[in-house]
């Protein structure tokens, strides 16, 4: 059998948002993003033989989309041009979460595509592998969020550098995301990063989510959570005001979205708190509580979900690589 090598890596969810970015994924503002150490994508690479790359399916995985293919298999093309590397290899991948469970899998895939092929190329050109953060800025390449899905539970994407801020004082976190609608979104989050810049409410982006990942980092310092909730909610309403007010204009939000952002402010209102909430690009809402109030939060939601009209689902990872 020809020789093989593996990676996984997690998908990670970002609390303040890479949005409206410029040529080679380099992002405009800085980002702050948890790891989900259950939602993973693993990648194995082989040495092929043939007269170019190929993409198969892990056993049990879903086939990709056409262009997601051509699309992985280009920057593994691009990573093989940057170290030099002539032979061709069967690339597999696939996730440990339903393709339709609607957690954007590039950030995984990318993440363990890149680290795949670093212990594959440093094994075949007799070098060192790259350390993690140039592992990190080739994978940025690939899809900008990946990069965030090197390090962990928490990871900092400033300009080309990651790292882990403290969170010693921070609780371990749970992240439960409600699926609002599995359908493939209309418009991709590679190209909202495009449309958002049309937004009038482009203008202070940068500023505002630079600060808010100032605030946010003082607030784990001090393990307030109440602080990085509010932080989040005013995040994710800035980021898809952007989507709202584009030329043209685009949203995400499907009933289950609007059903879960009123049931948090309706806890608020119970309990005196909310979860640290946030969206990506699409309709899930990503809702981060302390692991050990897991199964209050999973009662809060059965309970919803027995009186909603409209029956969702939802997952739950904990924080983590
Ligand atoms: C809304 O990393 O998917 O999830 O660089 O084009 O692959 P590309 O974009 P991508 O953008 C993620 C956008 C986001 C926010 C975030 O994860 O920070």
């Amino acid at each position: 059998m020809s020789k093989a090598w593996e990676a996984s890596a997690p998908a990670n969810i970002a609390l303040i948002k890479y949005m409206g970015k410029n040529p080679g994924n380099a992002a405009t503002n800085a980002s702050l993003s948890l790891a989900l150490k259950d939602f993973r994508t693993s990648v194995r690479l082989e040495c092929s033989g043939d007269d170019s790359d190929r993409w198969d399916p892990l056993p049990g995985s879903t086939p990709l989309r056409r262009e997601s293919t051509e699309k992985f298999l280009r920057f593994f093309a691009q990573l093989k041009n940057e170290f030099s590397i002539k032979e061709n290899f069967l690339v597999m991948s696939g996730n440990n979460f339903p393709a339709d469970a609607g957690i954007a899998s590039s950030a995984s895939s990318y993440a363990a595509l890149t680290q795949a092929a670093m212990l594959a190329f440093s094994e075949i050109k007799k070098i060192k592998t790259p350390d993690i953060n140039s592992q990190a800025a080739l994978s940025r390449l690939g899809s900008g969020s990946s990069c965030r899905s090197f390090l962990g539970p928490w990871c900092v994407w400033d300009e080309n550098k990651i790292y882990a801020p403290d969170s010693s004082a921070m609780p371990e976190l749970m992240d439960i995301v409600v699926i609002a609608n599995a359908d493939s979104k209309k418009v991709s989050s590679s190209e909202a990063h495009q449309r958002v810049r049309s937004s009038p409410l482009f203008n202070g982006r940068v500023e505002r989510a630079n600060l808010r990942l100032q605030k946010s980092l003082l607030a784990m310092q001090k393990a307030d959570l109440n602080s990085l909730a509010q932080i989040a909610w005013e995040e994710l309403w800035d980021m898809h005001s952007l989507f709202h007010t584009s030329v043209p204009p685009f949203f995400y939000f499907a009933p289950t979205t609007l059903l879960i952002l009123r049931a948090v402010e309706d806890w608020r209102d119970e309990i005196g708190h909310m979860p640290i909430t946030t969206i990506d690009a699409g309709p899930n809402v990503h809702l981060l509580v302390p692991a050990k109030e897991y199964s209050l939060w999973n009662e809060r939601l059965e309970k919803l979900a027995a009186k909603s009209k409209t029956p969702f689902s939802w997952m739950h990872s904990h924080a983590g690589i």
